[in-house]
């Protein structure tokens, strides 16, 4: 087809010209493909042996790429439904001292009671946890905080604490005490 093509391409040029300069596209199209993927292979290549000679440690901190995709990640975890609901348990002295002394009890070996994560274990994780009296943990919404607490984070050492029932009231309540953590910024 093609070898008849260029055969009768003396007697018809332009239809010719225009397919020489389609099989010129693709041509340069793979080309550039190939030396994309031998590129994307030779720098995985690099990547890969780094750390495999280096080794993967928990001690080190997480760059700022992978901060800003768990961010991301974390952000789309959370059920769109649950994101701007308001905390229905009232914080009642009762409440907050339940929620404290499950907070002391269940969390504080992460998190530490005063909420600073300065513990051995909370700074010994990858990534570690956070200082949650700081703006970036006081700042999510009620709801943002209970589907954490519901339902943990993934791929790291935050377990999710739910039992998966409607009420979730422990979660709710734990809630609260992470707002007690840090009454001045309540
Ligand atoms: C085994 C350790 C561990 C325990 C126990 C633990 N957490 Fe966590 N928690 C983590 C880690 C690690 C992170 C950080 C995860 C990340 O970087 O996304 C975290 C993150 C969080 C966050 C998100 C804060 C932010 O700003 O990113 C909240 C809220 C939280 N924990 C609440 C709790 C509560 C409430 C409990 C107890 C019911 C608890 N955690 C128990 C390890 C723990």
């Amino acid at each position: 087809m093609t070898e008849h093509g260029s055969r009768s391409g003396r007697r018809m040029p332009f239809r010719n010209a225009a397919s020489v300069a389609r099989g010129g596209n693709w041509r340069a199209a793979i080309r550039a493909l190939l030396v994309l993927i031998v590129l994307v292979s030779v720098l995985g290549g690099i990547i890969a042996y780094s750390i495999v000679s280096r080794g993967l440690s928990a001690h080190d901190e997480p760059s700022r790429v992978e901060a800003l995709l768990a961010g991301a990640m974390r952000r789309w975890a959370t059920p769109e439904s649950l994101r701007n609901r308001t905390n229905p348990v009232e914080p009642t002295e009762a409440v907050l001292g339940q929620a404290l002394s499950h907070y002391a009890d269940h969390c504080a070996t992460c998190h530490a009671n005063n909420g600073s994560g300065h513990t051995a274990i909370g700074r010994a994780l990858y990534p570690r946890v956070p200082d949650m009296r700081a703006n970036a943990t006081q700042s999510l919404t009620d709801g943002e905080l209970f589907s954490i607490i519901e339902h943990g984070i993934r791929l790291t050492g935050m377990p999710g604490w739910g039992k998966g029932t409607p009420e979730g009231e422990r979660e709710k309540k734990g809630t609260r005490a992470l707002r007690a953590t840090a009454p001045e910024t309540d």
